[in-house]
């Protein structure tokens, strides 16, 4: 049986309705959500893999490493609407993230035929301030596997190649769920993790959290820590940077894919394709 949620378009609070209602199921919120795109990204890529079709470093035939907003389905409610397939520039999150009490804003994207997810955070402005003034900022947090075993900590890989580190308080993560793939978006709903605060420790009393509609895994976008996961293919552990999972089945957080900025435009480095392997 479908689950209920309301369901607010994060820069509004607009509850979206469907025929006049305000609680939409999970049927109807694929009609307004990146969701919407799943059906049609899993069916090529379920044939190439998500591997296959990344480009090599440096780029590609075409050498666009811009990531590009997605808006599909939802042009009249994201704040990205109209900007649907265009290409991400910081000022874009900077100027929606001034609408926002915590200093965030974050936008689904597609980079190189992959789901992502871009997030800012004013973390510049905020690192070092006393952490109950409801201010998001990037956290560098010690990373435990599924079973709790400790791996390590986000600064030692950004020690190994410190382009992991979040650019110009922006960070990009793969948007698959580690649970069972699905493709989350960049959605508040009526819980109290999900309202527009922040609070440290990439749990869920805080909200601004990046939610997995498909069985509601959450995932701090400002929680940066170290894991673990497994290649689908052949069964292989690899380490990897990324952010929290706050809550929910996922077993761990959404690997990082690190970003530099091109004249203000996002664009994401492509030496990191053996993260995004925990979907085949
Ligand atoms: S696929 Fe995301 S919670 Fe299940």
């Amino acid at each position: 049986m479908a689950k209920d949620y309301n369901l607010f378009v994060p820069e509004s609070k607009e509850i979206l309705s469907n025929a006049g209602e305000t609680v939409i199921n999970r049927r109807q919120f694929l009609r307004y959500g990146f969701n919407a795109a799943t059906g049609v990204l899993a069916a090529s890529l379920g044939v190439l893999g998500f591997a296959a079709i990344l480009l090599p470093p440096g780029g590609g035939s075409a050498g666009d490493l811009s990531v590009k907003f997605w808006a599909k389905g939802r042009e009249d409610t994201a704040w990205y609407g109209a900007k649907h397939l265009q290409s991400m520039t910081k000022e874009d999150f900077v100027a929606e993230a001034a609408n926002s009490n915590t200093g965030t804003s974050g936008a689904s994207g597609v980079w190189n035929g992959v789901p992502v997810v871009v997030t800012y955070v004013e973390d510049s402005k905020w690192q070092g301030s006393p952490t109950d003034n409801n201010k998001a900022r990037f956290q560098m947090m010690e990373g435990y596997d599924e079973s709790g075993k400790y791996i390590g900590h986000f600064e030692d890989m950004v020690a190994m190649d410190e382009r992991i580190y979040p650019s110009d308080d922006l960070i990009m993560v793969f948007g698959r769920c580690t649970h069972l793939c699905c493709i989350p978006g960049w959605q508040l709903v009526s819980n109290n993790y999900t309202d527009d605060s922040w609070t440290p420790g990439g749990t869920d009393d805080g909200g601004t959290k990046l939610f997995c509609i498909c069985h509601s895994s959450r995932f701090d976008t400002t929680a940066l820590e170290m894991n673990t996961n497994r290649n689908r293919s052949n069964g292989a552990t690899f380490t990897y940077a990324g952010v929290r999972k706050a809550g929910g089945p996922a077993p761990v957080g959404l690997p990082l894919i690190p970003i530099e900025l091109n004249n203000g435009v996002v664009e994401g480095i492509t030496d990191y394709v053996d993260w995004l392997t925990y979907c085949d």
